[in-house]
């Protein structure tokens, strides 16, 4: 039987109301609805090969074998796949980042969703964007929100069918942009998986929660009403909650590096004297997400460039959907 071959591009994305806590760990459903663009200069491309040659499924990441426990997860992702299908053929991954390896830059959003389409379309699925997200999710929480382009919500739901993201604005809507600023390349001490195991031990989970019920309706208004300084503002207040939650659970977690709060402190400068405008937020990494528009990109770029504790700046723009493409990794 000839193998069975598809290949993934798919954007990453930053979240401006996120996901950090689980109702259900395993089927990964969260515990509040969440907001982001996906972006279209931090994408993975992902090849999967079902063939009965294969004895075991393997991954192939940025050029060198992936560790064990990575390969785990991307073949207990597969599995999934494989059931959905009705088939049993092993599967080879071969996956490449767009953006510097080691990068810090959160690339499980991207890279669930491109194995998900990737997988599927070499299985010949033909699943609904919703399906999809689902079946994404299941692999990592954000990378639901990483198979529609634009601005996506993911709408917590209560259930592995109810829970799914869903397009908010085409990527047309705003030509919001998101300038990061690594501070750091070096790994994590605790993932986001930890991280969502052990945010409910904070005193400040049902606060945030709470609050969520508040902020995240007026962060869809100010998104869609296209108004950066309310936007900016929810935002920003956004991350520090989530970051004050991963910081008070049991155990503490500090993602922040000195370079982050330089940059935070520089930003709250160049808003003030007018210099450069722009609003932070952060994943569960020290890098610097920057959001701000097209038209004060280019001085927000230059002066983080001139910053030492700023290693790298990389600029995304808002992305398109995860799509098959022609050509294969090999
Ligand atoms: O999808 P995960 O398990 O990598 O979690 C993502 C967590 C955050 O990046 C901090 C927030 C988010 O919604 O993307």
């Amino acid at each position: 039987m000839t193998p069975s071959v598809a290949t993934a591009r798919a954007g990453s994305n930053i979240a401006f109301v996120k996901y950090w806590g689980n109702l259900n760990h395993e089927l990964r459903i969260p515990m509040n609805n969440s907001l982001s663009m996906t972006l279209d200069q931090a994408y993975t491309t992902t090849t999967v090969t079902f063939s009965n040659d294969y004895a075991q499924d393997s991954l192939h990441l940025n050029g060198s074998p992936a560790g064990e426990a990575a390969t785990q997860r991307a073949a207990d992702h597969l599995a999934i796949l494989r059931q959905l299908a009705g088939r049993q053929e092993k599967a080879k991954i071969v996956s490449k980042n767009s953006f510097p390896t080691g990068a810090g830059i959160a690339s499980s959003a991207s890279g669930f969703a491109a194995l998900t389409v990737a997988a599927a379309g070499a299985l010949g699925l033909d699943l609904p964007q919703q399906t999809l997200s689902r079946l994404a999710r299941r692999g990592s929480g954000s990378a639901s929100r990483s198979i529609d382009g634009g601005f996506v919500e993911w709408v917590q739901g209560s259930s592995d069918e109810s829970s799914y993201a869903r397009p908010l604005a085409p990527a047309d809507h705003w030509d919001l942009v998101d300038v990061i600023a690594i501070i750091s390349t070096g790994h994590k001490h605790v993932g986001s998986t930890g991280g969502h195991a052990a945010a409910s031990s904070s005193p400040f989970f049902q606060a945030r929660l709470g609050e969520l019920a508040t902020t995240l309706p007026q962060v869809r208004e100010a998104l869609l009403q296209r108004d950066l300084p309310r936007f900016g503002e929810l935002i920003e207040a956004e991350a520090i909650s989530l970051h004050v939650m991963a910081m008070t659970s049991k155990p503490g977690i500090l993602y922040w590096q000195p370079g982050s709060l330089e940059v935070v402190h520089a930003l709250y400068e160049w808003r003030r004297t007018g210099e450069a405008i722009g609003y932070f937020t952060f994943d569960a990494g020290p890098n610097v997400h920057i959001i701000t528009e097209q038209k004060y990109a280019a001085a927000v770029v230059e002066r983080l460039r001139a910053m030492p504790s700023v290693l790298d700046v990389l600029k995304c723009d808002v992305g398109g959907p995860a799509r098959l493409i022609d050509s294969h990794l090999e």
